[in-house]
């Protein structure tokens, strides 16, 4: 059986660039790890369905549609990992106009069951001006402040997918001019 670890941030912190970054250097240790991202499953169909024009727009549907998609997603990330090592690129909370949706809930880790939740966190300044510096997405507008309870609330979150999976909680700090050193902090649990 592989590893499920699933690795989650606040929107613009880096997760995918930490993703990247860590399958290379595993990948030349001979280690292999194949990475999924979460939103892709759910823009697929919600595309599919004309829901949607673009992956941003998904946190604004309304939260029955979210939770269906949700479940999709989970379903057929579970259907082709098989035996192999996986990584889930994904959010432990998504901030919607009406409060935060847990990532993770119940009908998602009974198929994903992971091994290991990693939060990839940083200082929310240096978030908000990666999220400026990044014009291919549409990115809510909000401060430092929000951005910091949002991670906080994802810590609070993740104990509960702590609590039912048994998986452990790995905090990845990705800082400006220190992106080597949180992607050496990820292989070093994925290894
Ligand atoms: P998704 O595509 O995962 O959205 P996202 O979090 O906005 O992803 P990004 O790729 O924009 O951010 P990132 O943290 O990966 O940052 P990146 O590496 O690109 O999800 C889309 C949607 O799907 C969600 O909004 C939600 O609606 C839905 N969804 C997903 N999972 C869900 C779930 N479980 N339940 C319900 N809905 C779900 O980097 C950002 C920038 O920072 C880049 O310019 C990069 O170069 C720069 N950067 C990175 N690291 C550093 C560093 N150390 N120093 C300086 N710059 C850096």
């Amino acid at each position: 059986m592989g590893k499920k670890v699933v690795v989650t941030g606040v929107p613009g912190v880096g997760k995918t660039t930490v993703i990247n970054g860590a399958m290379e250097r595993l990948a030349a240790e001979g280690v292999s790890y194949e990475a999924v991202n979460f939103g892709t499953f759910m823009f697929d169909v919600a595309k599919k369905e004309n829901l949607v024009s673009n992956r941003d727009e998904m946190r604004k549907l309304g939260k029955d549609v979210q939770k269906r998609l949700q479940q999709a997603a989970a379903s057929g990330i579970a259907a082709m990992s098989g035996d192999a090592n996986i990584i889930v690129d994904t959010h432990s909370s998504v901030k919607t106009p009406t409060g935060f949706l847990a990532g993770l809930p119940e009908w998602v880790l009974r198929e994903l069951m992971p091994d290991m939740v990693v939060l990839v966190e940083t200082d929310p300044d240096q978030i908000l001006m990666r999220r400026l510096g990044d014009a291919s997405r549409v990115r809510d507008m909000e401060g430092s402040r929000a951005i910091a309870e949002h991670q906080e609330f994802n810590r609070a979150v993740s104990a509960a997918y702590a609590m039912y999976t048994g998986c452990t909680i790995k905090i990845v700090r990705n800082e400006n001019f220190l992106l080597e050193q949180g992607i050496d902090d990820l292989v070093s649990v994925l290894r």
